[in-house]
């Protein structure tokens, strides 16, 4: 071990947040920006929090931090969209991700977006998407994960992805 390696006990104590989140850091993972549409019209976050369940049926999750101020449009509406975000839309990515202040419908001021099959918000030119029916929603200390039924997919042109990776940008 050298000296910068970090530790942590396995003998039952708690795991140090920011450690955690420093491993984490090193997680390749794709980009995506879930949305969805309420009363209130439309929203939307990015997440990198996304995990295939099952193709039997196709099923999804999301994890959505409880604090988002979009948490309560997706409960309501029951339903929402998972766009796969290219290497050519960071800019999407960033402001879904709260950088420059814009909230709510602001955000879909960056990006081109179109109403899917099932009267989501999808991103035009996005690798997929995919149109969820919500069918479970378990909180799970800060975040809820939410269970999606894929009720559509729409296959966008095969191109780079945008991954996060050391709390960075880069395409893949
Ligand atoms: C690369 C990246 C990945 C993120 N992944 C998630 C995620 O998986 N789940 C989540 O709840 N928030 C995630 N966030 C944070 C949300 O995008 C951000 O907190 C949200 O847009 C805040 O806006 P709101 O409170 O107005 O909804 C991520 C942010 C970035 C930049």
């Amino acid at each position: 071990m050298d000296d910068t390696s970090r530790s942590t006990p396995t003998d039952g104590h708690a795991v140090d947040a920011g450690l955690f989140r420093e491993a984490m850091s090193r997680l390749a993972a794709a980009v995506h920006v879930v949305t969805t549409r309420g009363p209130e019209g439309r929203a939307g976050f990015t997440a990198t929090a996304v995990a295939s369940i099952s193709d039997t049926p196709p099923t999804l999750l999301v994890c959505l931090n409880r604090r988002s101020l979009s948490a309560p449009a997706f409960h309501h509406a029951g339903r929402f969209a998972v766009n796969m975000l290219t290497g050519a839309q960071e800019t999407v990515a960033q402001s879904f991700g709260g950088r420059g202040g814009l909230s709510g419908e602001q955000r879909f001021g960056v990006g081109h977006w179109q109403e899917g099959a099932l009267g989501l918000p999808c991103l035009v030119g996005a690798l997929a998407v995919f149109e969820c029916r919500l069918v479970e929603a378990r909180t799970v200390a800060t975040h809820d994960v939410l269970v999606g039924r894929v009720e559509h997919v729409t296959l966008g042109p095969a191109r780079e992805s945008l991954v996060y990776l050391g709390r960075e940008f880069r395409r893949l």
